[in-house]
């Protein structure tokens, strides 16, 4: 079968389509003819070589795809670690979803990773039950343009949350704020710390989805008014975050991990996403963004948005 193969540790420019052997999938699995691909983050790690867990290369990249399920030809949206960019693509069933009716195949292959990160993102920043005090809780969402934030902004429309989000180009702003964003920081323009600080009147916000590193972890925290939590899940600027935990003290404040590799194995923990997620789907409040679909022959082209900050939404890869 034809797959998107990590030649070697590199940039983009590793990423070779070749023939593969077809995946065997173990009794427990189920095997699904791949239409489309979600590229995430992650695969740019996976291909320099930066995310725990993964293989040596030659590997096939991708960790979520669309297709349909050999044996009775039902649609489905999966989640994987690595070899979902590929014509075949074996799966545990706890972690194949439904595609919603009348979605595209790339919009299932968007679906998983973004709205489950962002879903738990709320659940870990404890703002997953609607409030019913007269005033909504205030989220900083940075990259809140890309693939999970513009799916954190969908979500967060639904809980009633204040947005503010941060992004380097005011035109990706103008359309997140199309999804319901209310606040748009763009932080080449503005330091996001003094733009919160003015928008809050000076009394912070509740929870930051923090996915940079480096020095913006510490710069999240500083956002937070008492008691917030920032959400640590990324590290963008490829640097461990600076932190030092005595700034928590002085407003009582947390930082919690969010990692869906790990939160992935949870069944339960996945049932309970999934039962909302889909009832949200099925009523029509989520649907994923999709900012560019390329041919699997032009991954590195479609990997090379992310890296230079040129994606909105979802960049996905067509098989077929
Ligand atoms: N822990 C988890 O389980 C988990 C799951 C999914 C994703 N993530 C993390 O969440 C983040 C977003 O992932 P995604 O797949 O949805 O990507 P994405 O947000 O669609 O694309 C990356 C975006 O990050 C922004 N960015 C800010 N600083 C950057 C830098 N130094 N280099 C490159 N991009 C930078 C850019 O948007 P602007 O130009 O608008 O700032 C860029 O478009 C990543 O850090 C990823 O590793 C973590």
């Amino acid at each position: 079968m034809k797959a998107l193969v990590i030649s070697r540790l590199g940039d983009p420019d590793v990423l070779e389509v070749r023939s593969v052997p077809d995946p065997v999938p173990t009794p427990e699995q189920a095997l699904i003819q791949v239409e489309a691909g979600g590229i995430n983050f992650a695969d740019i790690m996976t291909a320099q070589g930066g995310y725990p867990g993964t293989p040596a290369p030659p590997l096939v990249a991708g960790r979520e795809f669309c297709g349909t399920r050999v044996g009775d030809g039902q649609r489905m949206m999966g989640y994987a670690q690595w070899g979902a960019f590929a014509e075949r693509a074996a799966a545990s069933p706890q972690l194949l979803w439904p595609v919603p009716k009348a979605w595209s195949a790339e919009e299932g292959a968007a679906f998983p990773v973004n709205y489950f990160t962002a879903y738990f993102a709320y659940w870990k920043a404890g703002l997953l039950e609607p409030t019913s005090g007269k005033t909504s809780p205030r989220v900083v969402i940075h990259a809140v343009a890309g693939g999970v934030g513009t799916a954190a902004v969908q979500i967060g429309k639904l809980l009633d949350i204040e947005m503010y989000g941060t992004s380097s180009s005011e035109e990706k702003l103008a359309r997140v704020k199309e999804l319901g964003l209310q606040h748009g920081i763009n932080y080449k323009q503005r330091d996001y710390e003094e733009a919160i600080k003015d928008l809050t009147h000076g009394e912070g916000v509740d929870a930051v989805f923090e996915m940079l590193g480096g020095e913006h972890t510490a710069k999240s925290v500083r956002c937070l008014c008492d008691f917030g939590r920032v959400i640590v899940y990324g590290a963008a600027t490829g640097q461990a975050a600076h932190l030092d935990a005595r700034i928590l003290y002085i407003k009582g404040a947390s930082v919690h991990g969010l990692w869906l590799t790990y939160l992935s194995a949870k069944r339960e923990l996945m049932n309970q996403a999934w039962k909302q997620l889909s009832a949200w789907t099925a009523d029509g409040h989520l649907r994923p963004v999709i900012g560019n679909v390329f041919p699997l022959e032009k991954a590195p082209e479609a990997y090379r948005l992310l890296l230079e900050r040129k994606n909105f939404g979802k960049v996905v890869l067509k098989l077929t």
